[in-house]
């Protein structure tokens, strides 16, 4: 029947996307109470160049994304491929995630976590719901790449790193 889409199967849907690669980021902020907070995400992506804005999707089951939201800016943090235990620590919901981790504030005041490969600081210019996860648009304020090191990528489920050609 037109407008109706079949039942699709949660495995499947999980497994093809899985075959996307993605890079790996910290999506950071000072939340009100002035604490870090900070999360794994891999569906960030560039948007426009003009005006400059960028884009990221958090789940609406996050408890650190309204941390972010209400501090209305955001750092992404882009890890290198020596990083994985920073993807894994922020990727565990509770809990000090910033314990033991070396940081500095951007203009923002979001932390730029130490020796990533590049940040990206930004105002929340647009926050959209998209099913169970929000389209987060940010306006860029400030970035700059840190080190030439090649970055952490996700793909099939599994860290991996790129070869070099
Ligand atoms: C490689 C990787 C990519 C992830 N990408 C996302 C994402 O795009 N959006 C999201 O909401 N969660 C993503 N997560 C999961 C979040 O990091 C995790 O659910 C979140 O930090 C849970 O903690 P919270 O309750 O403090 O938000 C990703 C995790 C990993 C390891």
């Amino acid at each position: 029947m037109p407008g109706t889409a079949p039942e699709l199967d949660r495995g499947v849907f999980r497994h093809v996307l899985s075959h996307f690669p993605t890079g790996v980021v910290v999506v950071t902020a000072i939340d009100g109470t002035g604490d870090p907070a900070g999360m794994a995400v891999g569906s960030f992506t560039s948007v426009s160049l003009d005006p400059p804005l960028v884009a990221f999707l958090p789940a609406r089951t996050s408890t650190t994304f309204p941390r972010i939201r209400s501090s209305g800016s955001f750092c992404v943090n882009v890890l290198g491929s020596d990083q994985e235990d920073f993807s894994r620590a922020f990727s565990v919901s509770g809990g000090d995630k910033f314990d033991g981790v070396p940081w500095r504030p951007a203009g923002s005041g979001s932390p730029i976590i130490d020796g990533v490969v590049a940040w990206i600081d930004c105002e929340i210019e647009d926050v959209a719901e998209a099913g169970d996860h929000y389209v987060v648009l940010g306006r860029v304020q400030d970035l700059d790449v840190l080190s030439g090191r090649s970055p952490l990528v996700f793909f099939q489920s599994t860290y991996r790193r790129l070869s070099q050609p």
